[in-house]
């Protein structure tokens, strides 16, 4: 398997592109609109025919590349029927698998941070994206978009953390220059899910968080909602780039 994590700084979003190295098939989970020039240089140096564009969730940090990508290699965007965005190819639901030559994701619906958050299981690989359900030692937001502690905790516990102990878990964002965990390390080390916190626990930490208002979720969620379609239309000049403010970072966006 070919399997590369791309990163954005400005909102410090990771994108996976994972592809079968003999048939050449591939799947982006996960892309930047601002960085869609990397992400086709990336296919056409490699050889690989993109079959899937893949999101974790309706973000609100950054504005998907899905349809400038779609625009230009003809794949289809797989985005989970909950997240309720517009211009689906692939409506996915839980346990639903994407295939691109032998490379296999599974479908894993784990809504807490948004109440249409999928993490992708990549089947035989050991491997699991989480998007921002848990980020490392921490998890995403949540307090908009239907976000819902109580069933982040209970999806992460249940669905994520109870995995093989080994599985490698690859996050939506990294605030801290980290790039990969595992079940074992996070059920020892993140302050908000580790092992012997209670739902109760979590709930209190996540109420008391506190965070500011993402600066670029006006933009981005309806952007977002369409896939991305029409979001250099109605951007101003200069306004897709912009910083995570003070004491932001760290919780998934
Ligand atoms: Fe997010």
């Amino acid at each position: 398997m070919i399997f590369r994590q791309l990163f954005e700084p400005e909102s410090s979003t990771f994108t996976y592109l994972l592809a079968d190295a003999v048939t050449k098939d591939a799947i982006l989970v996960d892309t930047v609109a601002a960085m869609h020039e990397r992400d086709m240089e990336q296919l056409s140096s490699l050889g690989l025919t993109l079959r899937f564009i893949v999101e974790t969730h309706v973000h609100a940090d950054h504005v998907t590349g899905a349809a400038l990508l779609r625009k230009k290699t003809g794949a289809k965007v797989a985005v989970s029927k909950a997240g309720g965005a517009d211009g689906v190819d692939r409506a996915l639901a839980d346990g639903d698998r994407l295939e691109a030559g032998r490379i296999v994701l599974r479908a894993l619906a784990t809504p807490g941070h948004t109440s249409g958050c999928t993490s992708y299981l990549v089947q035989g690989q050991g491997v699991v994206l989480t998007g921002d359900a848990l980020l490392i030692r921490g998890c995403g937001r949540t307090d908009f978009q239907q976000g819902d502690a109580r069933a982040l905790y209970g999806n992460v516990r249940g669905k994520l953390l109870s995995l093989p102990p080994e599985t490698k878990l690859y996050p939506g964002h990294d605030y801290k220059g980290r790039t990969v965990t595992t079940v074992d390390e996070e059920r020892r080390l993140n302050a908000r899910l580790k092992d012997g916190i209670s739902e109760d626990q979590f709930v209190t930490i996540m109420a008391n968080l506190k965070l500011p208002k993402p600066k670029m979720i006006d933009v981005a969620v309806p952007a977002n909602l369409k896939c991305g379609e029409g979001y250099v239309e109605v951007q101003k000049p200069g306004a897709w780039v912009f910083r995570l403010g003070e004491g932001e970072g760290g919780d998934g966006i």
